[in-house]
């Protein structure tokens, strides 16, 4: 029996309970505050906005999403982040990205205080994950170990194998999975034999961007297949990295999309800005 991993029923539990501690923050008088910051007219992206919007409001965070055009420039966006890293109220800052081509993205994430980048993504933070000290983490990855944690999946000693490797899923989850002992391949578009080589896993992680690009032979008998992608077909229809209805023929563990990573990306950016909020309540 193949077991569908529900990110959304997961998540929905986390956030209830970070509901119930932004509670009891405020009545220390403390508001958790997250700022967005949306560079241009992505539709995808105006989608995830949208959805981390909804789920603040859900908990209670006090959440600004500053919509900014498409053609601000890279000093404007960089004055908007310092104005943020300066502001009590906001505990995290998250630039979505991609950014307009003529925009520096490195440039602008080095911008943001480390202390409040929730995405985990300023190389401070990359830097202390990847000592295995870390302070925050891509909230992907993050979300895929707790998702892995709540299954009781066995990490120790086994073969983990990643297709794709951005830095804001593929490296950072190589590395988390390295911290709980799993032995780590990185696999990505230019692999030869890629196919033997995911068939050898037993946790498979595929954040490759390409719609049903994961096939049953693929997958070993029995593996944990983790489906970071968020793909449209040509019906408009969202749609994975892996082939859902085939792929859960023979794997042990699936997730699906939707209600599968995505979810989980969004509660564990809560969860980091409610636990920096946390800091500064600590701090006083
Ligand atoms: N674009 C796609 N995923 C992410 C994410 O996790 N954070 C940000 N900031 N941008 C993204």
């Amino acid at each position: 029996m193949t077991v569908i991993m529900d990110g959304r029923a997961l998540a929905d539990k986390m956030q209830e309970n970070l509901r119930k501690e932004v509670l009891n923050m405020k009545a220390s008088g403390i508001v958790p505050g997250l700022a967005v910051l949306l560079v241009g007219e992505d539709p995808a992206s105006q989608t995830y906005v949208r959805n981390k919007e909804r789920s603040g409001e859900k908990i209670g965070i006090h959440s600004v999403v500053e919509r900014l055009p498409a053609a601000i420039s890279e000093e404007e966006l960089f004055q908007k982040i310092q104005q943020y890293n300066q502001d009590e109220k906001i505990h995290g800052i998250l630039v979505q990205l991609p950014l307009p081509k003529h925009i520096d993205e490195q440039r602008v994430l080095h911008g943001i205080d480390p202390k409040k980048d929730v995405d985990g993504f300023h190389p401070t933070n990359m830097g202390q994950l990847f000592i295995g000290d870390p302070w925050m983490v891509p909230c992907t990855p993050y979300g895929i170990m707790k998702l892995l944690e709540e299954y009781k999946i066995d990490i120790s000693g086994k073969n983990a194998v990643i297709i794709g490797r951005s830095n804001i899923v593929g490296k950072p989850m190589a590395q988390l999975l390295l911290m709980s002992n799993a032995t780590v391949t990185m696999a990505h578009s230019k692999t030869e034999n890629l196919t033997q080589i995911a068939a050898k896993a037993d946790i498979l992680v595929v954040a490759i961007g390409r719609g049903h690009f994961v096939t049953k032979n693929f997958v070993k008998k029995g593996a944990v297949v983790i489906d970071v992608g968020m793909n449209r077909d040509a019906d408009g229809k969202l749609i994975g990295d892996v082939d859902f209805d085939a792929v859960k023929e023979v794997a042990g563990y699936i997730t699906p999309v939707p209600k599968g990573v995505g979810p989980m990306t969004i509660t564990m950016l809560m969860e980091q800005t409610i636990a920096n909020a946390r800091k500064q309540l600590e701090n006083t």
